[in-house]
């Protein structure tokens, strides 16, 4: 799949590239979520005896659309990157995006109700984007727009869980168990190995002390605190700014995980004090609200402030290290040493997304 054209090279550019890739990825999650949903309900066994020919058209039909419905998003998102990144996004254009999008809603409306809220949920952020770019309207002000939404902003997060079934699980970019390339991985003070799978790339750095205590930096419904747990480290603290996801997660992990810790709690305002934790690892949350420079600016100073000395900030993230690591991580927090991991997840989503890296940032607090 290529970046769009002027996407390749120079500052703003290779950061164009980053966030059009993060916009990709979650539109072509979703897609495969949905085509997976479909056939764990239709494709095993209930499609012969279950549903007449008709119904199984019918479907079929809702499905193409879809994936339709799903496509010309990602085109939008790429469209608005492009002409963001070329500097020709003006009102007119910004018009004709718009009504693409009203037309998408329309048609998303003749959907299932699950596949018609997905489509919504992304469309708001599409839309959000459009209005943040045209008009540098603030995260709040998007949202009094209607329809619209940022990452960065907690309603959106929340508004989504509470429509999301307490049945998701959801792994933004890469889960523990996933296959990526092989390569060689040398940890931040650590001897090189070769690593297989992403939880390979975690195990050294949680491994550094006996029993640490770990804090997870906007857990969602991700998979990730139930492998860590499993892998023997049980003092996990879990936060994130949904009320609903939190109770679920709860409820999930009473019987099988009691020592972890789901806490309501915004990543830019710990209730922690400071030097409490070994590890903080956070998986596309400081994505989340990099779009506000300041919010990100503070969630990372808190992810230091409640550090033990010696301690790491491990961030998984599509943003490549010039951002990430030159203008974000190195300038907000007084690291001894960071370091730039890359990979490739080997599954479904790196084949649709061929080219995209992936990257593990670990920061060490002196
Ligand atoms: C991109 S998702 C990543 C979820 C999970 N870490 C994963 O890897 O699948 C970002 C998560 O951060 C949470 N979040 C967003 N802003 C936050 C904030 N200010 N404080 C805490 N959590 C936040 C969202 O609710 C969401 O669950």
């Amino acid at each position: 799949m290529k970046p769009p054209p002027g996407a390749t090279a120079g500052g703003q550019a290779v950061k164009a590239t980053a966030r059009w890739r993060r916009w990709l990825f979650t539109v072509l999650a979703v897609v495969v979520g949905l085509v997976a949903a479909f056939w764990a309900r239709y494709g095993s066994g209930r499609l012969g005896s279950n549903i007449t020919e008709a119904e199984l058209r019918e479907l079929l039909q809702k499905k193409e659309q879809t994936l339709q419905l799903s496509y010309q998003l990602t085109k939008l998102t790429e469209v608005v990157e492009n002409l963001s990144a070329t500097g020709r996004l003006n009102t007119e254009a910004g018009n004709r995006v718009h009504a693409a999008l009203d037309r998408i809603e329309g048609e998303a409306g003749e959907l299932d109700r699950e596949a018609a809220l997905k489509i919504r949920w992304i469309l708001s952020i599409v839309r959000g984007s459009l209005h943040q770019k045209l008009r540098n309207l603030t995260d709040e002000e998007v949202e009094a727009e209607g329809g619209a939404f940022t990452y960065a902003n907690p309603r959106y997060w929340d508004s989504y869980y509470q429509n999301t079934t307490s049945k998701e699980r959801f792994d933004w970019y890469v889960a523990w168990d996933d296959a990526i390339k092989e390569a060689d991985f040398k940890p931040l003070g650590l001897a090189s190995r070769r690593v297989k799978h992403f939880g390979e790339m975690l195990e050294p750095y949680l491994s550094r002390n006996e029993k640490p205590r770990v804090l997870i930096f906007g857990c969602g419904n991700s998979v990730m605190s139930e492998r860590i747990y499993s892998a023997g480290i049980e003092d996990i603290v879990n936060i994130d700014i949904s009320d609903r996801l939190l109770s679920d997660m709860r409820t999930r992990y009473e019987a099988s995980a009691p020592q972890m810790q789901w806490l309501f709690m915004n990543a830019s305002q710990l209730d922690f004090k400071e030097a409490q934790f070994d590890i903080v690892l956070d998986k596309g949350t400081l994505d989340s609200l990099q779009g506000n420079r300041k919010l990100l600016q503070v969630a990372t100073q808190e992810a230091y402030r409640v550090l033990q000395p010696g301690a790491l900030l491990l961030s998984i993230s599509f943003t490549a290290p010039e951002q990430r690591l030159e203008e974000q991580l190195k300038r907000d927090a007084q690291w001894s040493e960071c370091r730039a991991h890359e990979f490739v997840v080997d599954n479904v989503f790196g084949e649709l997304n061929r080219g995209s890296q992936l990257h593990l940032y670990a920061c060490l607090k002196p």
